[in-house]
């Protein structure tokens, strides 16, 4: 049957104004607990928002398939070809703890594996990104994605670049290692000396900041699919790309853990090398 992918928009982005509604009034109040470590982070607003997403996601569309973050059963779940909502309930949940204003909710939409829809809502800065594959993305419904066009005559290069980064939950091991290596290779001054780092501390919002051509590139190893999947057709549409996070890899999966994700425009395919060659090891 064919899937109304503008219908599922309009869905998605009515239903992350009511997620929007319920993380808005609980902020403040939520106590938090571990997950893996103290560092990862859950609260009883994770698990209400993803309830209410996945019930009216099961109302409406009873024969879709539904992965989220809070209900994901490691080594259980598994994403299947099948039209499938892919939706963290909050990204950004140390955000949300803290009142930081960085926290969306991530309600994607993916069909044989790929991601279709995406809708990324910030209900704090009132930032509702939407996309849809093959129809463009956009911030508030008007606003075309990139915001910001790179300057004429500009190319991306390692050296002008402003970099999302995330230190992620993992605080020792390899891959904390190949982070902070790589992190100081491409800020040092014998090194890439780009012009800066930024940590939004959600994985759409990174993603979402790349697609409005604020960032030039995001690099994270460590997500899941609901990390990326709505965020994922957000900067595609926006023009921009997303391969793996380790060299050599092109065409990321959205159930694999290792992503960079880059803004379109020239130069873009050549950073994308020299990011490569900047990383210290291999992330796991
Ligand atoms: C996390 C955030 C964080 C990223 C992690 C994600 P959560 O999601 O997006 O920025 O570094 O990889 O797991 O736990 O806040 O939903």
């Amino acid at each position: 049957a064919n899937i109304d992918l503008v219908e599922i928009r309009d869905f998605l982005v009515d239903l992350a104004k009511q997620a929007g509604e319920l993380i808005t009034s609980n902020t403040g109040k939520t106590s938090y607990d571990d997950k893996v470590n103290s560092v990862d982070l859950v609260t009883e607003t994770d698990a209400a928002v993803e309830k209410l997403v996945a019930t009216i996601c099961a109302e409406k569309y009873p024969h879709f398939e539904f992965m989220g973050e809070e209900s994901y059963v490691p080594g259980v779940t598994k994403l299947t070809d099948k039209p499938t909502f892919i939706v963290d309930p909050i990204d950004g949940t140390t955000n949300f703890i803290h009142s930081f204003p960085f926290s969306c909710t991530s309600l994607g939409f993916a069909i044989n594996r790929h991601p279709v829809v995406g809708v990324v809502y910030n209900p704090f800065l009132n930032l509702m990104y939407a996309g849809i594959k093959g129809r463009g993305s956009f911030l508030n419904g008007t606003q075309k994605l990139p915001l910001r066009e790179p300057p004429v005559g500009s190319k991306l290069t390692l050296q002008n670049a402003l970099i999302g980064i995330e230190w992620g939950t993992q605080r020792s091991g390899v891959n904390f290692e190949v982070k902070t290596d790589t992190f100081k290779k491409l800020a040092a001054e014998d090194g890439n000396m780009v012009h800066g780092f930024r940590s939004l501390g959600s994985a759409a919002m990174n993603m979402c900041a790349v697609a409005a051509g604020q960032l030039d590139a995001y690099w994270e190893g460590g997500c899941y699919a609901w990390d990326v999947c709505a965020g994922w057709v957000i900067l595609t549409e926006a023009g921009g790309r997303v391969v793996g996070g380790n060299p050599g890899i092109w065409e990321p999966a959205v159930d694999q853990r290792i992503y960079l994700a880059v803004r379109g425009g020239d130069g873009s395919e050549q950073f994308i090398e020299d990011f490569w060659d900047s990383i210290e090891g291999e992330l796991e």
